[in-house]
């Protein structure tokens, strides 16, 4: 019996014949190994895997599939957060790996930027830029699994944005296969360069939608000689926002990270593991992870000191890591957050972002609205807020049976998307829209941006081979309805 309908079989059986034997993995262990993302929440069985070691070859095997008609998504590690990567269009998916393709191509110390192919490891590229006495400033904790392509087509965010910007700030040059198999060339690494469109813009966030990143040049940036982390606890989101506003000023432009955790994360932390204990001398209700680093002739652990010791009408407690070691912990404890907060299960994630004035009112009237319309749901609240962007997760209660799980999320999401929209906020800052924030998305955009954003995505991939229903609908759902 035949695995896929017969028009299906044909044209994988035409892909293959033409296409270097060793190129497409449709084994079912290997199938298996490309289906699940990190979160575990996304399933969705490719037809098969290609994994090519080239740009040329990833050109000839999507000109075959444009010429085929087979449908196509791109895939980095694996670790995005909103089900793009995985493969799930109805009629089947080839899934392509960039895993083949993970060569740091230069790091240029005088240019201050590296060229990276799409599939290298975050972690790695950033060794590298280390290893020339510079940094790629992308830092999340997902970095030693997702790759460059994944972060760049998710335009990703994480710790260091407020000094250093998203990704799309780093990206100064891309390559990219379009749908047709085409290759865009626009890898180059000027700082400066104003003739005509920007295209690179078009691909960085898109998600795999318009074309496959294969190579990316980023800025890089002289390595800070000194770090320095503190954690401190105060009484309110309100004062970490008064907090954030004076380091603004008083830390000069070396903050690089001013993370917000609401004491149930710490807790989920400190109880995830035994050699994590509660960071301060008695609990808080709201703590800051602060960092601070710089190149160069500046006392920087005398510059955090006397910011900290002029913010002691707002800080409660705190600590200075007082070595690398010491630092590294207190970041352990935004990372166990992360890892624990759902119990190993299902939870809902948001992104959302507010301007940073707003933001503690939003986590106020938002805490306040679940806690009166959904009680049960066990909120988890914390955030890059020194760009306005909380994670307001929803976990829920550990006698509430899988099957209501859903509900309770949906019911939850509009409750915080409701905040949102009447703050004037996004419901992704950070994880982008994929499938599973589509809705949600469509809801709230105007028609004016739809029709232009269905143009770019008609000129650059016509038949609508490539990732298919993530962002905008499928072309099917448009017809049906
Ligand atoms: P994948 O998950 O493989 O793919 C993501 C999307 O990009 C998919 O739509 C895919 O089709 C597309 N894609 C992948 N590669 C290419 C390519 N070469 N060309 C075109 N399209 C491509 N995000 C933040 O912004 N900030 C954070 O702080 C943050 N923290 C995280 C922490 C954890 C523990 C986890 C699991 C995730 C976190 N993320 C965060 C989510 C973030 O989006 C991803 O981690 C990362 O950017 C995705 O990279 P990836 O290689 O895993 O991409
Ligand atoms: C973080 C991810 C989830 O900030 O965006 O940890
Ligand atoms: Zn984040």
């Amino acid at each position: 019996m035949n695995a896929h309908p017969p028009l299906q079989e044909r044209a994988l059986a035409a892909l293959s014949a033409a296409m270097p034997a060793d190129l497409l993995l449709s084994d079912a262990e290997a199938l298996e190994r490309y289906s699940r993302d990190w979160s575990g929440d996304h399933y969705g069985k490719p037809l098969a895997v290609a994994r090519p070691r080239s740009t040329e070859e990833l050109s000839r095997f999507m000109a075959c599939c444009h010429e085929l008609k087979i449908h196509v998504v791109p895939q980095g590690g694996l670790t995005g957060l909103v089900g793009g990567a995985v493969a799930s269009f109805p009629g089947g998916e080839v899934v392509v790996s960039l895993e083949r393709m993970n060569k740091v191509r230069s790091v240029n110390p005088i240019d201050f930027a590296m060229v990276v192919e799409a599939g290298c490891i975050l972690e790695e590229a950033k060794r590298h830029a280390e290893a020339a006495d510079c940094i790629l400033p992308i830092t999340f904790g997902a970095q030693g699994t997702c790759r460059i392509g994944g972060n760049v087509s998710t335009n990703a965010g994480g710790f260091n944005v407020l000094r250093y910007g998203m990704t799309r700030d780093l990206v100064l040059g891309l390559e990219v296969v379009l749908a047709d198999g085409r290759v865009w060339n626009g890898l180059r690494t000027l700082r400066k360069d104003n003739r005509g469109y920007d295209l690179k813009q078009l691909f960085i966030g898109a998600e795999g939608t318009l074309g496959i990143i294969t190579a990316v040049a980023l800025k890089v940036f002289p390595k800070p000689e000194q770090v320095e982390t503190a954690l401190v606890g105060l009484e309110s989101v309100e004062a970490a926002m008064q907090l954030y506003s004076r380091a603004r000023r008083q830390c000069s432009d070396l903050l690089t990270a001013f993370e917000l955790i609401l004491r149930r994360g710490i807790e989920i932390a400190v109880n995830s593991r035994d050699d994590l204990p509660d960071p301060l001398g008695q609990p808080y209700p709201v703590y800051v992870l602060i960092e601070a680093s710089a190149a160069g002739r500046v006392d920087l652990r005398a510059l955090l000191e006397s910011f900290l010791a002029d913010a002691s009408d707002l800080v409660l407690d705190g600590v200075i890591a007082g070595s690398k070691v010491q630092g590294d912990r207190l970041w352990l404890l935004r990372e166990m957050m992360v890892e624990a907060q759902g119990r190993g299960g299902r939870y809902l994630r948001t992104d959302v972002s507010v301007s940073i004035s707003s933001l503690a009112a939003f986590v106020s009237e938002t805490l306040s609205a679940l806690a009166e319309k959904h009680p049960e749901a066990i909120a988890v609240t914390y955030g890059h807020v020194g760009d306005g962007n909380i994670h307001l997760n929803i976990v829920p209660p550990e006698d509430m049976p899988a099957d209501q799980y859903d509900t309770l999320f949906h019911a939850t999401e509009e409750v915080i998307f409701d905040v949102i929209d009447r703050h004037g906020g996004s419901i992704s800052a950070e994880h982008g829209i994929g499938r599973i924030k589509q809705a949600a998305f469509l809801k709230r955009a105007d028609p004016l941006t739809l029709e232009l954003s269905r143009r770019i995505k008609d000129a650059l991939d016509p038949d609508h081979l490539l990732s298919e229903g993530r962002i905008l609908t499928s072309m099917r759902a448009e017809a049906e309805g």
